[in-house]
């Protein structure tokens, strides 16, 4: 391809695109890349000294005239129902590789609907999730189904991804995000349809598969002794790992299941911790659902722009443990990183590190959309271990 930029950062105003825009600033070598967003004086005053191009998001045109001049384009303009599709359409018709951190399953399943088609024809490389939501879930089932196979000499049938100990909080565009799905569903009960369905990413999301419910209440995992709940992000996640799998053709089996949960540790403490989560999880959903409720939250809530502070990012950190079994074999495996919260600073390494792979890396995964592992694979688990997250067999 031959185009002025590698990368384009866009959404490089907002409270994680900052962080993104500083990571890529900070990491990049002989990289040509530029930022940009609808507000040039904002942009500008980021003071990171690349190029600066002008866009409203909404604005087909001037999206297109930006996917037309660069290799790459990583996104954090959110919610991405709102502000999302122009940019995934341009990509898709310009061959532009594209990433995000989107965790909004309706507008996801959109995307696919509307450009798979020619993402595959132009070779755009279409990856979203691209941060916590879901790349330890879609990598770490990458990563550790290859340990077992090495292991074993066969994939798992099942993996089950347990989230446990962490720290961090939520930025305003992460809440806005949550709401314009709550909102969506609430008008529109294909869209109630498409959250409900284990398969929802799924290339034909009403194949006969086998049931893969949502976790509900409170749970005991005999092989780490611990508690389970539901975990919050498991709706998508649980998605983006079944799509990957689809996507290769199943290769673990048409019978493989994935279950991610929450855990806390199996004492007294952890089972209090278990009730009051759970209970504040059921309260959450239960407000969602309510106009006004929602509405009270959303003022309580961070704003758009506003985040962790950078001691609660510093000292933020996370760790999801993986069991994966196939009859009497085991193997634990565990993805974290110690040194930043998941949804900030661990994020802007997950979603850096991802675009500079779609930029610089010799990829052979075909156009579309796809998942990190299905795009990256092996590339970005090279990279994220050298960024400080840990990917490993434990036991
Ligand atoms: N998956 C994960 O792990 C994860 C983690 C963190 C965040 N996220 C997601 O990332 C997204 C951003 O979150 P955030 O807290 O960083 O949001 P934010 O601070 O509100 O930033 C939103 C950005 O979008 C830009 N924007 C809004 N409307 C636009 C338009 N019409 N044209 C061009 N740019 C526009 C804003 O520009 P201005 O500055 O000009 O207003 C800003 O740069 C959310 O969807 C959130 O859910 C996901």
């Amino acid at each position: 391809m031959s185009r002025d930029f590698d990368l384009v950062v866009f959404g490089a105003t907002g409270f994680t695109g900052k962080l993104v825009a500083e990571y890529i600033s900070r990491s990049a070598q002989k990289l040509r890349w530029a930022i940009a967003g609808r507000n040039q004086a904002k942009l500008e005053a980021l003071g990171l000294g690349v190029p600066v191009l002008v866009a409203d998001a909404l604005d087909a045109a001037a999206v297109a005239g930006i996917a037309r001049r660069t290799k790459v384009i990583c996104t954090t303009a959110g919610p991405y129902a709102k502000y999302g599709s122009e940019i995934v359409a341009a990509c898709a018709e310009h061959g532009t590789h594209y990433c995000d951190l989107t965790g909004e399953l309706q507008w996801m399943r959109r995307m696919i609907d509307a450009h798979d088609e020619r993402a595959k024809q132009t070779g755009a490389r279409i990856v979203h999730t691209c941060g916590f939501d879901s790349i330890p879930s879609d990598l770490g089932t990458w990563a550790v189904q290859q340990e077992f196979i090495k292991a074993y000499g066969k994939p798992a049938t099942s993996v089950t991804a347990l989230f446990g100990e962490s720290s961090g909080a939520l930025s305003g565009g992460t809440v806005a995000s949550g709401i314009q799905t709550a909102v969506e569903a609430g008008a529109d009960r294909s869209i109630r349809q498409v959250l409900a369905n284990p398969y929802a990413l799924d290339p034909d999301p009403y194949a006969d598969r086998p049931p893969s419910p949502d976790e509900g209440g409170i749970g005991w995992d005999s092989r780490l002794k611990m508690f389970t709940i539901p975990f919050v992000m498991a709706g998508i996640n649980t998605r983006v790992v079944r799509r990957a799998h689809a996507l290769s053709g199943f290769p673990w089996g048409k019978d493989f299941v994935y279950r991610e949960v929450m855990s806390t540790p199996g004492s007294p403490r952890g089972l209090v911790m278990a009730t009051a989560m759970t209970a504040g999880l059921a309260g959450l959903a239960f407000a969602m659902k309510r106009p006004r409720l929602r509405d009270a939250l959303a003022k309580r809530a961070p704003q758009p722009g506003e985040g962790p502070t950078p001691e609660q990012r510093e000292k933020g950190h996370w760790k999801t443990r993986f069991v994966a079994e196939a009859g009497n074999h085991r193997l634990l495996y565990v993805a974290a990183d110690r040194h930043g919260d998941p949804g900030y600073a661990s994020t802007a390494k997950m979603l850096g590190e991802s675009a500079l792979s779609l930029a610089l890396d010799p990829l052979t995964a075909a156009g579309g959309c796809t998942t990190p592992s299905i795009a990256m694979g092996q590339f970005l688990l090279d990279r994220l271990r050298r960024a400080g997250l840990t990917f490993e067999v434990a036991g």
